[in-house]
């Protein structure tokens, strides 16, 4: 099974990016936890991480026909981005929403998600454990038809 796991804006900042709310492990570090616990696993991974919401759409868009399933964390694009929500839709890829800390319990802007409206299933509030989570998902729901 061939899966993308986008980051939106700031998630690059990671261990620096208000560590109280966040923690102290950085960008590399969720990738290597990820690549860690399915390296032994017929999964092949592709990360992507940026900052500009018009690159994320077009990631999106060039995942048509490569990837099998999409796991995003759009970070502060989540509450702003109809452009995200529209691109998942267009690649009507299965998709799962993930959040660091719990959306819901922080500030109410915060509270609504665009491309949440398309994903399957959100897993908010669990730290790098929600990206597991997320990827567990659409292994357990899809993986035996793309082994
Ligand atoms: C976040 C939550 C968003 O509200 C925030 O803008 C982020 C990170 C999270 O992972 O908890 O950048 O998506």
């Amino acid at each position: 099974m061939k899966i993308i796991v986008i980051n939106g804006p700031n998630m690059n900042m990671l261990g620096i990016r208000e560590p109280d709310i966040y923690g102290r492990k950085t960008y590399a570090d969720l990738i290597n936890m990820i690549e860690e616990e399915y390296k032994d696993k017929n999964l092949d991974i592709e990360f992507y991480q940026s900052n500009h919401e018009g690159c994320i759409v077009d990631k999106i868009q060039d995942m048509y026909g490569q990837r099998d399933a999409i796991v995003i964390n759009p970070a502060a694009y989540t509450h702003t981005s109809i452009a995200i929500l529209d691109a998942l839709k267009s690649v009507a890829l299965p998709a799962v929403e993930v959040h660091l800390t719990k959306v819901e319990d922080r500030e109410d802007f915060r509270r609504i998600s665009y491309p949440g409206k398309y994903c399957e299933k959100t897993f908010a509030g669990l730290g790098f454990q929600g990206y597991i989570e997320a990827i567990d998902y659409l292994i357990e729901k899809y993986g035996k038809d793309h082994e």
